[in-house]
């Protein structure tokens, strides 16, 4: 069986533990991954013992404790903490999620934090969506149309046809999904990913835009649409409950239906 084994610098070496303060009523152990891109140093995994009742009750209010307290060089994304901005994805449990929708007390044992997998990491649990984001634009997230509009009102929509976008406009690009699918893995240079094509989908659906045509084109391409394989891990893993292999397979049927 071949054995894949990390190059020597990225192993993850053993980091410092922090413990927490005498007296600390529920302590709990959490496992940070740490990298610092100028120091040459490989990746560590930094322990920080909190007392639990020191911070509130998701992983992110840890980390920010974290942060505030003990160690201020910890760095992570995060803005809303309401599950609206998507910045606090990363891998927690051994799932990616975000921070701000995860319980504390839904991990059971050590907490374990990695950034999203197979992304480049820009430091600690910050990784860079460079790439992602350049895929994002390259779908042209936006109204496209032919015709002017009406001149006394904007282009309406029946409340049906708005329906057909419910489970696609809610997604907040947090690309949990497009992190946990082993397609992306291994093609994510050439492979749009569930959030891209999701999003993709989003736009070739809405009854006002007039170039759903055009967009199947661009996506017509062995690499950027046909690299799912319906492993459905985007569906499993998507805080917010959306269903981006199911999008992926209504793509695929708008194809065969135009052949
Ligand atoms: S269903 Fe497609 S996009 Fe989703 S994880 Fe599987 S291969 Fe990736
Ligand atoms: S589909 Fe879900 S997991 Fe994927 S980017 Fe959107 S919100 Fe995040
Ligand atoms: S901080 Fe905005 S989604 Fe978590």
């Amino acid at each position: 069986m071949a054995e894949f084994t990390l190059p020597a610098n990225s192993k993850i070496k053993p980091g410092k533990t922090v413990k927490a303060p005498a007296g600390a009523k529920r302590p709990k152990n959490f496992a940070i991954y740490r990298w610092e891109p100028d120091s040459g140093e490989n990746p560590r995994l930094d322990t920080f013992e909190i007392d639990l009742d020191k911070c509130g009750p998701m992983v992110l209010d840890a980390l920010i404790h974290i942060k505030n307290d003990l160690d201020s060089s910890v760095t992570f994304r995060r803005s809303c903490r309401e599950g609206i901005c998507g910045s606090c994805a990363m891998n927690i449990d051994g799932t990616n999620t975000l921070a701000c929708l995860k319980p504390i007390e839904e991990v059971k044992g050590d907490v374990k934090i990695y950034p999203l997998p197979h992304m480049p990491v820009v430091k600690d649990l910050v990784p860079d969506l460079t790439q992602v984001y350049a895929q994002y634009t390259s779908i042209e997230p936006w109204l496209k149309t032919q015709t002017p509009p009406p001149p006394d009102r904007e282009r309406l929509q029946s409340e049906d046809d708005r329906k057909k976008l419910d489970g696609m406009y809610e997604c907040i690009l947090c690309f949990c999904c497009s992190t946990s699918c082993p397609s992306y893995w291994w093609n994510g240079d050439r492979y749009l990913g569930p959030a891209i094509l999701l999003a993709a989908y989003r736009w070739i659906a809405d009854s006002r835009d007039e170039m759903a045509g055009e967009r199947l084109d661009e996506l017509e391409d062995p690499f950027r649409l046909y690299r799912c394989h319906t492993i459905m891990n985007c569906t499993k893993t998507c805080p917010k409950g959306l269903n981006p292999a199911k999008a992926i397979a209504e793509i695929k049927k708008l194809m065969i239906a135009r052949h």
